[in-house]
């Protein structure tokens, strides 16, 4: 304990003194334990209410489908025979499909890092002891029950596939879970449900599009395994959904602030630290193949904002509202048509935007085909995780963090990179490394860090981690000209 000292609220070790175990991926100090003291009540006097209506969207065990219900049975004569037929039926279905299936099947198995989310969340919803009768801590148990016979199902459904390089997935699985994830919800469980909430939506539409391209592929089979995984994920999203409306009912102010707060920082994606042990920007890369493929795309993004502003009645909200809080309901009614605009801007650069390819060693060093944007060229997070094209609303984050005086910085090696041609410009290796071809000139793209890591310059690592990435001519034109000047001075660029 005492070789550690805080900075925003994570223990940082001393100089010089070298950890035995670091995790391959790290974020930057994290915001923690925002929730106003006066708030923990509510989710209190909620309990009973939590386990009245939200444990009934659970099933009880004996009712629930299990993996072995969808795999061979090994107790069976006809195992091998079964194998067989499953093994021909996969053998079609392309790498990047592949690709899409190892990753969402390894963003399903880190799920010890999700139950350990919903139990860093104050207001007396976390499960106390691990066996915790309350109705929040039935639910986080029972939810992860569920949860859990997901990554089961897919790991052993793609093991008998013999398509994928199990231990190379295992590896990523291994890493992962040991660098865990920052959902950035502060330990607020206004935030965290909302976040849950996108989350499942975002799963259920993944799920539902594998499961969607297997039946094109012609292997029903698994197509069935998706989608039973995707109904799931609707009836989590349906639980979670009920939670915020019912926060919504009881506290609208704060709750339509947390809803603005957690869609100005973005929806992490929850395998956003994803390593193999070779790819460093191996999660970039599966985004950006399930974005070529449309498993999961920018228009998703923006379309669940959009049906949760309607399915909680944003835009409908009149009474109780500070005068902060109806700017954050003004703000999130926003959100849906600028992300629209920001997604046909991406659709129409990624038109413009050379193919490119990338080495999976989770298909045995094969390439996943995306399309070169400028999001997958410099060192920032692609459009899944509210990345280049989100520069609208990224420009209302800058502007506030000059207007609060709050240095920012810039990544000139990104820029470099992919700005300069023919080769990707000054920082050849660089330009190598994020596949950038150098075939068009690009505009320069700028890693932003957010408020957390002030005071020293940060390495592209932390800004590749923490930060969004913008083109430079967007951000002027987003008029921000102090700002632009501001930000050129201190960084020289
Ligand atoms: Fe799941
Ligand atoms: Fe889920």
């Amino acid at each position: 304990m005492a070789s550690t000292a805080k900075v925003g609220g994570n223990p940082i070790p001393r100089a010089g003194k070298k950890a035995h175990f670091t995790p391959p991926r790290e974020v930057p100090p994290q915001i923690t334990h925002t929730l106003p003291p006066e708030k923990e009540e509510i989710f209190e006097s909620l309990n009973e209410w939590a386990a009245d209506t939200i444990l009934p969207y659970l099933k009880p065990v004996e009712e629930s489908w299990q993996p072995q219900d969808h795999l061979p049975d090994p107790c069976s004569g006809s195992f091998h025979d079964e194998v067989a037929e499953l093994r021909d039926r996969a053998a079609e279905l392309p790498d990047d499909y592949l690709v899409c299936l190892v990753g969402d099947m390894v963003t399903e198995e880190a799920l010890p890092t999700y139950q350990t989310m919903l139990n860093t969340m104050d207001g007396g919803v976390r499960d106390e002891t691990g066996a915790g009768a309350s109705g929040w801590a039935v639910w986080t148990r029972a939810w992860a029950a569920e949860e859990n016979r997901h990554g089961d199902l897919m790991n052993k459904y793609l093991y008998l596939t013999g398509r994928v390089d199990m231990r190379q997935v295992e590896k990523t699985i291994q890493y992962l879970i040991g660098s865990g994830m920052d959902p950035r919800t502060e330990n607020d469980p206004y935030m965290g449900f909302i976040y849950t909430t996108f989350q499942e939506r975002a799963t259920f539409i993944s799920h539902g599009n594998t499961a969607r391209h297997a039946v094109r592929h012609g292997d029903a089979a698994l197509a069935r395994v998706c989608g039973t995984v995707a109904a799931d994920e609707k009836r989590h999203e349906a639980a979670y959904a009920r939670i915020v409306e019912k926060l919504f009912e009881v506290d609208p102010d704060y709750t339509v602030m947390a809803f603005a707060r957690m869609m100005r920082k973005k929806v992490a994606m929850p395998a956003h630290l994803m390593f193999d042990g070779a790819d460093d920007r191996l999660f970039a890369h599966f985004s950006a193949v399930a974005q070529r493929l449309g498993v999961y795309t920018a228009a998703d993004y923006a379309g669940i904002i959009e049906f949760l502003v309607g399915r909680w009645g944003v835009a409908g909200l009149a009474a109780g509202l500070s005068g902060e809080g109806r700017r954050a309901q003004d703000f999130v009614c926003s959100l849906g048509p600028r992300f629209r605009r920001m997604e046909e801007r991406a659709q129409a650069e990624a038109k413009r935007a050379p193919a490119a390819a990338a080495p999976f060693s989770w298909i045995h060093g094969r390439q996943g085909q995306y399309t070169d944007t400028c999001c997958t060229s410099c060192s920032c997070l692609p459009l899944e995780d509210g990345g280049c094209c989100l520069t609208e609303e990224f420009g209302d984050s800058l502007s506030r963090l000059t207007l609060l005086k709050i240095p920012v910085y810039f990544s000139p090696d990104a820029a470099l990179a992919s700005s300069q041609s023919p080769n990707g410009g000054a920082n050849g290796d660089r330009a190598e490394e994020n596949n950038c071809t150098g075939s068009k000139p690009r505009p320069p793209c700028f890693n932003l860090l957010l408020p957390g890591v002030i005071g020293t310059r940060p390495s592209d690592e932390e800004a590749f981690l923490s930060g969004v990435c913008i083109p430079a001519d967007l951000y002027l034109d987003l008029g921000e000209a102090a700002a632009a000047a501001e930000v050129a001075a201190a960084t020289s660029l």
